[in-house]
C-alpha cells in the first residue's frame, strides 16, 4: 500500500513545530500556524546531505524514488538546512547523484533560522514584505501564510531556483510576487516595503534596501565578511534614509550573496623574504575562536587565510587581502609568542591588534553589544552605542566596486 503523504506529513510539521517550541525559537501561534500548515516536501523533492566520507565533501540525493516516501519525508521535516543547489548549477531530480567537493549555492534554510528570523521581523497583519533569496520558496511560502500573498515579494539571483520556486509556490497555492534578479538592487516597483528580509548574507546593507524601506519599517540581514559571518543585524530606518540597530544573534551564516563573493584567485602569496617581522601575542587561532573572530573579521572585511607548512616543514598561516594586496603571515615562535610578516599597503596584524586591545579594554563583549549605522555615504559596525569605537563595513565606495 501506498504510503499517506498528507497524513505523514502533516503529522512531521507538527512534531517540527512542537521542537521548535521547546528549543525557544517558535512563539507566536501566528508562525506556529504558518508552520503546521505549509508542507515544506513541496519545496524539496530533491536535496543533498553531507555523508562522511573521506577525502573532499561529499553530498548524496535524497528523494522518495531514492529512499522511500517516508524516509524522504522524514528527512524533509528535521530541522536541518536542506542543500538543493551547487555550483550554481542545477541537478537533475529524476536522476540525481552524489555530488563531490561543490559549493552549495541554493538551500531550504534550517527551520529553526527561518522560524527565528519571522518571529525577530516583528510582522503585523496587512504589512507588506521583501524577501531577498527565493531559494526553494519555503521561506516565501511561510510569510503568504502569515500575511497574504499579495503582501509578498521575492528576489531570487539565480532563473533555475526562482522557476522551482515559483512551481513549488504554485503548486501549494501561493502566488506572491516573484522577481528574478540581483536582490541587491532590492524592487524599486513594489517600494516601500514595511521589512525586508535577506536570506543570503551581504558584506554590507545595500543602500536601496534602506531606500526602499518605509520610515520606522525594518531591515534583518546576516552580515558576513569572506572569513566568517558578522551575525544577524536588525535595522531601524529613520525619517533622514539611515538605518541603525544591533545584532540580535551571532550565530547565523547564511551563503553569501553570489554578487558579493571572494574573488576566484586569493591573491599574491607572498614570497619567504618579502615583508617586515616582529612577534606578536596572537596566532591563527584568533581568526576562528568565537568573540575574536567577529573582532577579527571586522578589522580586516577584505581578508582571507590558509594554512600551509613552509618547504622546513613550519607551519604558516597567510592571512591575505586580495582587495590591496596585503598580507601577514603567522608562525609559530617559542612558548606562546607568534612571529608575524607583514608587506603591502595596510599592516593587517598591526590592524587586528589595535581592535582587539580596543575591544578587550571595553571588556571584552559579545557580538550582540555591536550596532550598526547605515547612511548613503558610510556603513559602520559601532561597539556599544553608535558614538563608540567602529569599524567601517566595505561598501562599493570604500573598495573600487570590490564589496
Ligand atoms: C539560503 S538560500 C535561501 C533560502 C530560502 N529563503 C528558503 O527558505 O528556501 C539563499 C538564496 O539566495 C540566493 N541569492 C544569492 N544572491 C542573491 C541576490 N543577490 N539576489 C537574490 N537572491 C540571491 C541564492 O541563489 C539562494 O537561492
Amino acid at each position: 500500500m501506498q504510503p499517506d503523504v498528507a497524513t505523514i506529513a502533516t503529522k512531521l510539521r507538527h512534531q517540527l513545530s512542537a521542537h521548535l517550541a521547546d528549543e525557544g525559537w517558535l512563539h507566536s501561534p501566528a508562525w506556529r500556524a504558518a508552520l503546521e500548515a505549509v508542507p515544506r516536501h513541496e519545496f524539496v523533492p530533491c536535496f543533498y546531505r553531507e555523508i562522511d566520507a573521506p577525502g573532499l565533501t561529499t553530498w548524496t540525493p535524497v528523494t522518495a524514488d531514492l529512499l522511500g516516501v517516508e524516509e524522504w519525508l522524514r528527512q524533509a521535516y528535521a530541522d536541518n538546512t536542506l542543500i538543493t543547489q551547487f555550483d550554481g548549477q542545477e541537478t537533475d531530480w529524476t536522476d540525481p547523484k552524489p555530488i563531490v567537493g561543490a559549493h552549495p549555492t541554493s538551500s531550504s534554510t534550517l527551520p529553526a533560522l527561518v522560524v527565528h528570523m519571522l518571529e525577530e521581523l516583528q510582522l503585523d497583519d496587512g504589512m507588506t514584505v521583501m524577501e531577498i533569496g527565493t531559494g526553494t520558496g519555503y521561506s516565501t511560502a511561510l510569510m503568504c501564510h502569515r500575511l497574504s500573498p499579495d503582501r509578498i515579494t521575492s528576489i531570487e539571483t539565480d532563473p533555475d531556483v526562482a522557476v522551482r520556486a515559483r512551481d513549488a509556490l504554485t503548486r501549494c497555492g501561493y502566488t506572491p510576487r516573484l522577481v528574478i534578479g540581483d536582490g541587491l538592487a532590492g524592487d524599486p516597483d513594489g517600494a516601500p516595503y514595511d521589512r525586508t528580509i535577506a536570506t543570503c548574507g551581504v558584506r554590507h546593507i545595500p543602500y536601496t534596501w534602506v531606500r526602499q524601506t518605509r520610515p520606522g519599517g525594518l531591515i534583518l540581514a546576516t552580515l558576513r565578511g569572506w572569513m566568517r559571518s558578522l551575525g544577524l543585524v536588525r535595522l531601524t530606518i529613520d525619517h533622514d534614509g539611515h538605518a541603525e540597530g544591533r545584532f540580535i544573534d551571532s550565530n547565523p551564516s547564511f551563503m553569501i550573496a553570489r554578487q558579493q563573493d571572494a574573488p576566484a584567485s586569493l591573491g599574491m602569496i607572498p614570497s619567504p623574504g618579502d615583508g617586515a617581522s616582529r612577534s606578536t601575542p596572537y596566532g591563527p587561532d584568533v581568526l576562528t575562536a568565537a568573540r575574536y573572530g567577529f573582532v577579527a573579521q571586522l578589522a580586516m572585511p577584505g581578508a582571507r587565510f590558509f594554512s600551509m607548512p613552509a618547504d622546513d616543514g613550519t607551519m604558516c598561516t597567510y592571512v591575505l587581502d586580495g582587495t590591496n594586496e596585503s598580507f601577514a603571515v603567522l608562525t609559530p615562535k617559542s612558548g606562546d609568542a607568534w612571529n608575524v610578516r607583514q608587506g603591502g599597503p595596510i599592516a593587517l596584524w598591526d590592524v587586528l591588534e589595535n581592535s582587539l586591545d580596543t575591544w578587550r579594554k571595553a571588556g571584552a563583549p559579545k557580538p550582540t553589544e555591536f550596532g550598526v549605522t547605515v547612511t548613503e555615504a558610510s556603513q559602520r559596525v559601532w561597539l556599544g552605542a553608535p558614538d563608540g569605537p567602529s569599524w567601517r563595513l566595505p561598501t562599493p565606495a570604500d573598495t573600487n566596486g570590490l564589496a
